[in-house]
């Protein structure tokens, strides 16, 4: 509808699609929900699985010059001095005398207490990182971090990964993982939360080529958004001004996507030049330079990072598919996700729930799970299932009719034009394949 085409759509839809259709739940709900924390439920897996898997896809298995880790969320806590983080990785914070809720300068208007009017302290630092102990001893010598980003746990990795991959410069390092911020607001449904998935690159390179990779990175990752079937006018790249650059940036842009509550960061993309691995070798006493063979020098690679949020992404793609469209004298809520990122690619749907009906359909989805997630249902008119199918982006409904019994063919259905094609069940495979693997795959 008109909502879609000026962006947008508001985020309670989303919100509400989301728990009825079992995207996204409130974590421990049925206690009372802490804030800034969410459970993907069984489509939300399906769907947030998927878009990792095409990051992955394309920044790492279809890159000669990329790699990947998997590293520990728990690190040594002077990985967190090395990075800057103990000491500067706070927001700014208020205090309210009378009721004790906690605000961030910026996040409201006026000068008392949002909540109750009640007066407020002078902004002060908190440090966004979350503690806590390693071992059976809590006191000072024991505290460790949750890390705030994924980024650490590369370049503490970057001499491991460079002598047993044997790789020259420029390559890369690439994770996908779980990081943590106190964030003293949050909000906005998944889109600033206290635990939440970073898919992160470090891209190492010569300095002095490091503009030229910086300029290659933002038009990359503008483009993966698109390839994934985000519309290009929700889409706008934002340079950082020099007072807003973090500590160890030398130049940083913004993917920003045009979310319900305005145009926000949807992955920033930072010249880090040389500060994490001189960092790192001071505090470690480890040398972290890169020896080129080539040339003979001895220097410290300067890094460009590409750094995106998993939840930030589901959200955005979510809301990007998100259609309502008149259908004779109804609604249809339609979400049209790249077939890639569709939780399922297909729904089996025999016509009725009588036999031999439904054991052909079973048979048929017994075959294509093989290949794809694929669902079955044959619960109400195939008009609901249909619709059902539609809201959670399933991009073709397969039914099975009596006809095809003995014909042996089975109609599809295409979930945004809603044509519908005849074919033979042992073609169903080859007709799926193709369409599975649109562009951008
Ligand atoms: N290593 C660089 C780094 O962490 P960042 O801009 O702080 O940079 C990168 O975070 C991305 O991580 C953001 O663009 C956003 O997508 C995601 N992100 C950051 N904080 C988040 C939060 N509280 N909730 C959800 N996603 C967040």
């Amino acid at each position: 509808m008109a909502e879609n085409q000026s962006n947008h759509v508001e985020m309670e839809k989303i919100v509400s699609l989301s728990r009825r259709r079992g995207f996204v739940f409130q974590s421990s709900e049925i206690y009372g929900p802490p804030g800034g924390c969410w459970d993907y439920g069984p489509l939300g897996v399906l769907l947030k699985n998927n878009v990792k898997q095409a990051w992955w896809q394309s920044m790492v298995q279809e890159r000669d010059d990329v790699v990947g880790v998997d590293a520990s969320i728990l690190m040594n806590p002077k990985v967190w001095e090395a990075s800057g983080h103990v000491t500067g990785f706070s927001d700014p914070m208020q205090d309210c005398m009378v009721c004790k809720m906690r605000w961030r300068p910026g996040d409201f208007e006026g000068t008392v207490c949002p909540a109750c009017g009640g007066k407020l302290t002078e902004p002060r630092q908190f440090n966004l990182m979350f503690k806590t102990f390693m071992g059976p001893l809590e006191d000072t010598a024991s505290v460790v971090y949750l890390r705030p980003e994924t980024a650490q746990g590369i370049f503490t990795n970057f001499d491991n990964v460079l002598n047993t991959q044997r790789k020259k410069l420029p390559f890369g390092i690439g994770q996908i993982g779980k990081s943590f911020r106190n964030e003293i607001t949050t909000g906005n449904f998944i889109f600033r939360s206290r635990e939440f998935e970073q898919m992160e690159l470090e891209y190492f390179v010569k300095p002095g080529t490091d503009e030229d990779w910086h300029a290659h990175w933002l038009k990359t990752r503008l483009e993966w958004y698109v390839s994934l079937g985000m519309k290009k006018e929700h889409l706008q790249m934002r340079d950082h001004c020099k007072e807003e650059l973090a500590h160890y940036a030398k130049a940083c842009a913004d993917i920003q996507y045009l979310f319900p509550m305005g145009w926000s960061e949807l992955e920033g993309i930072a010249n880090r030049q040389d500060f994490d691995l001189k960092q790192h070798s001071k505090f470690s006493g480890k040398n972290l330079e890169y020896f080129d063979e080539e040339t003979k020098e001895r220097f410290t690679p300067y890094v460009i990072e590409p750094s995106a949020g998993v939840d930030r992404s589901v959200l955005a793609f979510m809301l990007d598919a998100y259609t309502e469209e008149p259908d004779k004298d109804e609604i249809r809520t339609v979400l049209k996700l790249h077939p890639r990122l569709a939780p399922y690619k297909a729904a089996i749907l025999p016509l009725s729930k009588k036999e031999p009906l439904t054991t052909l359909a079973k048979e048929i989805y017994a075959s294509l799970r093989k290949a794809w997630m694929v669902t079955y249902d044959e619960a109400q008119s195939i008009g609901r299932r249909y619709r059902r199918q539609d809201e959670i982006g399933t991009p073709y409904c397969i039914t099975v009719d009596f006809d095809s019994l003995n014909d042996k063919m089975v109609t599809v259905r295409d979930r945004d034009t809603m044509t519908q094609d005849r074919i033979p069940i042992d073609e169903i495979k080859a007709y799926l394949f193709p369409r599975l693997k649109r562009e951008g795959m």
